[in-house]
């Protein structure tokens, strides 16, 4: 009695079989067919596989609709057909087998939406990976709330739209957020956002390029410091840069570019001290560039171009010796370009072009 079917990817072999060999092995609890390139469409006698618990078909080069007789496989726990071109509707049947613990559908030319109802029927659901379908409309049902063991949450660059719900906040488990390019907005105090700081394991959170036309809630520095990436740029933010975010001590990437946001760098950041990314670009911040900086020993990447900073490049950048790319570009900056720039051995990219530099080069620079 055939259990499991594994065929992993053997570089040197284009893999042909017909999946029609499968359906009469009705005990299989595993078909591991991934990354290989399998072509044609899936049969419906694939709910014929009713012992079926993992079923792995991502990377390959299936077609057509994913069959409703899906549905007959009760016993599902991971479904895995990303990186397809499986086309038509997104069968609502998946979301209907309650053991599901993994589902990833991503790279699909799918359309469909989130059923209102996910909350109840998928209680075991850990990992949700829905990015990139090419028609996923609709909301994110609130119900979401109860799939209590969600850990990653994938549903990037779909056109989701309506209000991110607040009742994220209720899964406690969640890891990881990826909400970038849709069309999801929130209250002007982004209070989903309040709502994530009960998540204390979030560790990746992903907003960027949504309308959300609020203000960057001083909440955030209630964010718990397993948070290591937060990226919120180009979601019509307008307010300042609250000081909390210097709570945020883990931090390896901050990205808050391409919004509105006033006012100066907040002075907390030099408690970000594992920062290597610093992307601030494109809004209106004004005032000094300041010392803060200096205390990032990590730090790699500074993008604060097109701002409105003004007075001089700290000489103490010198001393942030991981400095690989520096963007200062359209600015306000004036004074002498700081000798101490010498030592930034590691330098690939200096940009300090459109400002009011003076002075002339130091020798010390591309040495
Ligand atoms: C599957 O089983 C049926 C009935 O036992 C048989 O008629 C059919 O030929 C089998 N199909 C394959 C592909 O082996
Ligand atoms: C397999 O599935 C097809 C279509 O769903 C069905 O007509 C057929 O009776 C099934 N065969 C077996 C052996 O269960
Ligand atoms: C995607 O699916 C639709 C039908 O659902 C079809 O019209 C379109 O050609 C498909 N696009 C690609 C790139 O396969
Ligand atoms: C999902 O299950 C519910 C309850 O068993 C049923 O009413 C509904 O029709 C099912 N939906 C689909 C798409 O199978
Ligand atoms: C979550 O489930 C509980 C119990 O079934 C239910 O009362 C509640 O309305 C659900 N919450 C949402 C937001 O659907
Ligand atoms: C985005 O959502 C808004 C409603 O919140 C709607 O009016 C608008 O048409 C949507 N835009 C796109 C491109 O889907
Ligand atoms: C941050 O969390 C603390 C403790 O839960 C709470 O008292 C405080 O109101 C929160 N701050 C904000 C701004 O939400
Ligand atoms: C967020 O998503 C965008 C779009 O894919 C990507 O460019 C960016 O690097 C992501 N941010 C982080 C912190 O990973
Ligand atoms: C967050 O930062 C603020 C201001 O920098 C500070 O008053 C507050 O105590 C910090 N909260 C936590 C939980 O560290």
């Amino acid at each position: 009695m055939l259990v499991l079917l594994y065929l992993i990817t053997l570089d040197l072999f284009l893999l042909h079989i017909k999946l029609e060999i499968l359906f009469n092995m009705s005990s299989l609890q595993v078909v591991s067919l991934g990354t290989n390139n399998l072509k044609g469409s899936l049969p419906r006698e694939i709910g014929n596989l009713t012992k079926l618990q993992f079923l792995y078909l991502h990377g390959n080069r299936f077609t057509g609709e994913i069959p409703k007789e899906i549905r007959n496989l009760i016993e599902l726990e991971v479904l895995n057909l990303e990186f397809n071109s499986f086309s038509g509707s997104l069968p609502t049947e998946i979301f209907n087998i309650s053991r599901l613990r993994n589902i990833a559908l991503s790279g699909n030319n799918l359309s469909g939406t989130l059923p209102p109802n996910i909350g109840s029927t998928l209680p075991n659901i850990e990992i949700l990976y829905l990015h990139g379908l090419t028609n996923l409309v609709g909301t994110i049902p609130h119900s979401i709330s109860n799939c209590s063991k969600l850990t990653d949450l994938e549903l990037s660059q779909n056109k989701l739209s309506g209000l991110i719900p607040n009742s994220l906040g209720y899964l406690t488990p969640l890891n990881f957020l990826n909400l970038w390019g849709n069309n999801l907005t929130s209250d002007s105090f982004l209070s989903f956002l309040t709502s994530l700081t009960n998540c204390r394991n979030l560790k990746y959170l992903n907003l960027s390029l949504n309308p959300l036309n609020g203000i960057l809630p001083v909440s955030v520095g209630n964010f718990s410091i397993s948070l290591i990436k937060f990226d919120a740029s180009a979601c019509h933010i307008k307010s300042k840069i609250p000081n909390e975010v210097g709570n945020l001590s883990s931090l390896l990437d901050l990205h808050l570019s391409d919004n509105n946001f006033i006012g100066s760098i907040p002075t907390s950041i030099h408690n970000l001290r594992s920062l290597q990314r610093l992307d601030l670009n494109n809004n209106k911040l004004t005032g000094f560039i300041g010392d803060n900086l200096c205390k990032l020993q990590h730090l790699g990447d500074i993008y604060l171009a097109q701002n409105q900073l003004s007075g001089s490049l700290p000489n103490c950048l010198g001393n942030v010796t991981s400095l690989r790319l520096i963007y200062l570009d359209s600015n306000k900056l004036s004074s002498n370009i700081p000798t101490s720039l010498g030592n930034l051995k590691d330098l690939i990219k200096l940009d300090l072009s459109s400002n009011n530099m003076v002075g002339s080069l130091p020798p010390e620079i591309g040495i």
